[in-house]
């Protein structure tokens, strides 16, 4: 009530112009993440016509903007949002890297620790959780989401919401979530970033709109839109996502931002003529605050003066974006968020290189193993090569905020400092990331003829990855290759460490190589956590949430498909399928293995049938077939056999990680409802219909055992 009275007196005695300066988001020069910049600031915050600003941060900065805010007619604090997407400081795992944790805590806590040191250097407003889905792994930006899984997804994206906003925003440590991107981001024709999207409603429902919509029911305040179209609409303009789905059908009531010049950008589309056009179609779609096109502050009051929009489409769009400085807590302190002495005792702390070192641990996935090169010993003489085994910038990734390579350790870093004198390393690193070097590759020639052991380091560097990072080929650049294959002659025994941001073409490397540890862009102590699990300090735990495909042909794919009318048989010519490839992925969703060797019994339901009140129990046995302790996760997948819609062969539904003691069985068991059997109908609300299903428990999406059942009423 308070908050109400004072924002809506507030509101009263605000100008037009500076009421559209609450909209104006604009940005700094400590960061550049776009092509056009918002040049001085200072001017505009002092006359009251910029509301918020992104990339600048640090305590002096925001204070020095903060203070400028202040001076202006009304007062009116600033609120300074960063793209803060794997830590601030302190850099965990890659987002697609982490979610193949499956750890949501992990998660959780992961995006509490970069709140709370992007709150300390000023910020109030983080762009994350990105939670598009995405199939397509020549989409560089498949680094930021949590994969291809809805259902995970969705958990993942709630997760970080709760992590960032804690209890209240009020909080010291809590920072505001931005939802991104709204909406189907994930899905651009080719894989080409930015490219247009089309897609069915069914699909939508889904497929793509599950986590954006989990995010919001876990309290994100904020949604940003994306640069593609929908149903030939730009999402920026689209008042059918923006205001019926969003608002009316989800009950959204925070403040949508465009993207980074989003608005402008609908002249390019060809669906605006001109920027009055863009910023009345923008507004009137349900945007409240525009990102660095500044149309709303040049062509709005034009706009009000014809009729073209009305004074309450701007008064609602102020009053969102005051309501989230007001639980912000900025009216009473501007400065809350801004302290010197929390960034100086959080960044970087030891908790959080703890935090960060668990993350990477977890996030690491061994995609093959099989003569057990891996872990290994340390001793004798270990040779470490590879562009990417002794870089620290490639360790953080692509979007790494204020992350510091200098803070970070290499792969390389990570060995030694492990190894200590135990035993001898030789590094070199046989080329560079895209481009071959003759002397180096002999230097690494001679390494590996010294070694007991290879360990080879090869990916994509952090530019190959993210934003504007769309490839059509994705195997490993060709030099590396070279010197993968140059490795392999010495006939040293050679593990394959791999770093991307997004599945790669590993079909090459897993014919060669009998070991292949997947590392993504681990942050800050990748080296440390992947030297961990090199000797064994630690044993790898990662499922993917993403499927390698065997061809990059093979694009968009997921483990969630449709059977078709001609399901996959390679022995019948008509059937769904490639000549040259099979169809399903070479490490499939949910794959991941680690230093252990399990036997999963049959699956079993506890009734063949269930009643539509009933809950059913599916459970398998699992035994550690090794000598020492193993965590394995079991997954569970359900299939409906028949239905008014076509279903996937297999979804996600469940799964558990468990730690068994040496030759220990376990009964694993997981409890449905009907509700987990409900889908998108073709009235496009959720249904659940009668009829058998399949209930699947295994240790990835590929090798699943499977117990029927019918609901029944
Ligand atoms: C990206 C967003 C980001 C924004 C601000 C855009 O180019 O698509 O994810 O939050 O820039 O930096």
């Amino acid at each position: 009530m308070r908050k109400q009275i004072f924002l809506q007196d507030l509101i009263n005695r605000m100008s037009m112009e500076e009421k559209l300066g609450q909209l104006n988001l604009l940005t700094g020069a400590m960061d550049s993440t776009g092509m056009k910049n918002s040049g001085d600031l200072v001017p505009k915050i002092r006359n009251g016509t910029c509301g918020a600003v992104f990339n600048v941060f640090t305590p002096s900065a925001t204070r020095t903007l903060q203070d400028v805010a202040l001076e202006s007619p009304m007062g009116i604090p600033l609120i300074f949002g960063y793209d803060v997407i794997h830590g601030h400081r302190t850099i965990y795992p890659i987002p697609l890297g982490l979610s193949c944790s499956w750890n949501l805590d992990l998660v959780r806590r992961c995006a509490q620790m970069a709140g709370a040191e992007a709150a300390a250097d000023g910020l109030h407003w983080v762009y994350s959780p990105m939670v598009d889905i995405s199939q397509d792994a020549r989409w560089g930006r498949v680094a930021e989401g949590s994969g291809e899984d809805p259902w995970l997804g969705s958990k993942i994206a709630a997760a970080m919401v709760t992590g960032y906003q804690g209890a209240s925003l009020a909080e010291d440590g809590s920072v505001v979530a931005c939802v991104k991107h709204f909406a189907l981001y994930g899905a651009p024709m080719g894989g080409r970033d930015y490219n247009t999207v089309d897609m069915s409603r069914g699909e939508m429902e889904e497929t793509y709109f599950p986590p954006y919509r989990a995010a919001i029911e876990a309290g994100a305040r904020t949604v940003m839109t994306s640069f593609n179209e929908i149903d030939g609409i730009p999402a920026s303009a689209n008042r059918w996502l923006l205001t019926e789905k969003l608002r009316t059908d989800w009950g959204f009531n925070g403040c949508v931002v465009t993207d980074y010049t989003a608005v402008t950008e609908m002249k390019s589309h060809g669906t605006s003529a001109n920027d009055a056009d863009a910023a009345k179609q923008s507004l009137d779609a349900g945007v409240d605050m525009d990102m660095v096109s500044e149309v709303f502050i040049t062509e709005l009051p034009q706009l009000l003066a014809t009729g073209d929009v009305c004074e309450t489409q701007i008064n609602t769009a102020v009053m969102r974006v005051l309501e989230l400085k007001w639980d912000l807590g900025l009216f009473e302190n501007p400065y809350s968020h801004c302290n010197e002495e929390h960034a100086r005792t959080r960044h970087l702390c030891k908790e959080n290189r703890e935090l960060s070192r668990l993350a990477a641990l977890e996030s690491v996935v061994l995609l093959k193993n099989e003569s057990q090169l891996l872990p290994l010993t340390k001793q004798g003489s270990i040779a470490v090569i590879g562009p990417l085994a002794d870089s620290r910038r490639d360790m953080l990734g692509c979007w790494v905020a204020a992350g510091d390579e200098m803070q970070a350790c290499s792969a390389f870093e990570g060995i030694c400092e492990a190894v200590g004198d135990r035993a001898v390393i030789h590094f070199a690193k046989g080329c560079d990331i895209q481009k071959e070097n003759d002397s180096w590759l002999a230097d690494a020639k001679i390494a590996a003829s010294c070694a007991d052991v290879v360990l080879l380091v090869l990916g994509e560097s952090w530019q190959m990855n993210g934003e504007a990072a769309s490839r059509t080929n994705i195997k490993l650049p060709k030099c590396q290759r070279k010197l993968a294959a140059e490795m392999l002659k010495t006939g040293k025994p050679c593990v394959l460490i791999t770093m991307s941001g997004r599945p790669l073409d590993l079909s090459w490397e897993d014919k060669k190589f009998s070991s292949i540890l997947h590392a993504w862009a681990l942050g800050t102590e990748g080296g440390r956590a992947l030297a961990d699990i090199i000797f064994g300090t630690a044993a790898p735990i990662g499922k993917l949430t993403m499927g390698f495909p065997r061809h990059v042909g093979q694009l968009p794919m997921t483990y969630r498909e449709k059977s078709t009318g001609r399901p996959y048989d390679a022995s019948i010519q008509y059937s769904s399928k490639y000549l040259d490839a099979p169809n399903d992925a070479l490490y499939p969703f949910g794959h991941g293995l680690t230093y252990g060797k399990f036997r999963y019994g049959k699956t079993v339901v506890s009734s063949s049938m269930m009643k539509l009140d009933e809950t059913l129990t599916i459970s398998s046995e699992i035994t550690n077939l090794t000598q020492h302790p193993a965590t394995e996760t079991l997954q569970l997948y359900l299939r409906d056999l028949v239905a008014s819609v076509s279903r996937p062969v297999k979804e996600l539904r469940g799964y558990e990680r468990v730690n068994l003691a040496p030759g220990e069985t376990r009964l694993v068991s997981f409890i449905i409802t009907s509700k987990d059997l409900s889908f998108i109908g073709r009235d496009l609300k959720p249904v659940i219909e009668l009829g058998e299903f399949d209930a699947m428990i295994g240790p990835n999406s590929k090798e699943l055992q499977a117990a029927r059942f019918t609901l029944c009423c």
